[in-house]
């Protein structure tokens, strides 16, 4: 089984990282669109004709199911994709606020791109962090430990009374080892579900 994926870059490598450990018989491809990063301050368009050529590009190479690796991609053009590929598995990843919001009684701080954060509403409990230029920021600096150290002090440097952090963008993944609070990330739901549409497809 062939498993497609893509984000604008990095990002989306945890979320390959989480679907390898759940689903670790299948063949992943992983494609880095790093010549449209950032995808989190275009116009939402022009982010569904990206999303869906990647989706294309993908299929045509003979893959089974797709993750967008890519909370922007899906916020923007899930439903599309969907629509367009009727017949096959399309997978999505959301920022994990609802777990979040289980878990801790105070605040949460969202951080995500301005179409993540603009396409969704939240409640009242999370504070919304639309971040301009964070993700290119994580491209650029990716895999410097302590490029991606300094940009985790200085964008939460920019908030406070929150007790949890929710990673809403796939980039923001590669901060988490220098976030000093409980930390939600999508990556992990979207393996689950790999598992589940993979277990099904396959008759496991
Ligand atoms: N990593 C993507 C996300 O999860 C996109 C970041 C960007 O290109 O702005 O939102």
């Amino acid at each position: 089984m062939l498993i497609g994926m893509f984000d604008s870059g990095s990002g989306g490598l945890s979320v390959l990282c989480a679907c390898k450990k759940a689903v670790p018989y299948a063949r992943y491809l992983y494609l880095d669109d790093s010549a449209h990063c950032p995808y989190g301050n275009k116009p939402e368009e022009e982010i569904k004709r990206i999303a869906l050529e990647n989706a294309r590009i993908l299929f045509d190479a003979g893959c089974d199911a797709i993750v967008i690796a890519c909370n922007t991609a899906t916020a923007a053009a899930a439903p599309l994709i969907r629509k367009e590929y009727p017949d096959k598995v399309v997978i999505g990843i959301e920022p994990a606020v609802r777990p979040a919001l289980g878990k801790v009684k105070g605040k949460i701080l969202l951080l995500a791109t301005p179409v993540t954060a603009n396409l969704r509403s939240y409640p009242d409990r999370v504070i919304v962090g639309a971040e301009e230029t964070l993700a290119a920021e994580i491209e650029a600096a990716y895999p410097n430990a302590s490029a991606l150290k300094a940009l985790a002090k200085k964008t939460l440097a920019k908030y406070s009374g929150y007790e949890a952090v929710v990673t809403g963008c796939t980039h923001y993944a590669h901060l988490i080892p220098y976030i000093d609070a409980p930390v939600f990330d999508g990556a992990e739901g979207v393996a689950r579900r790999l598992r589940s549409v993979t277990d099904k497809l396959t008759g496991g």
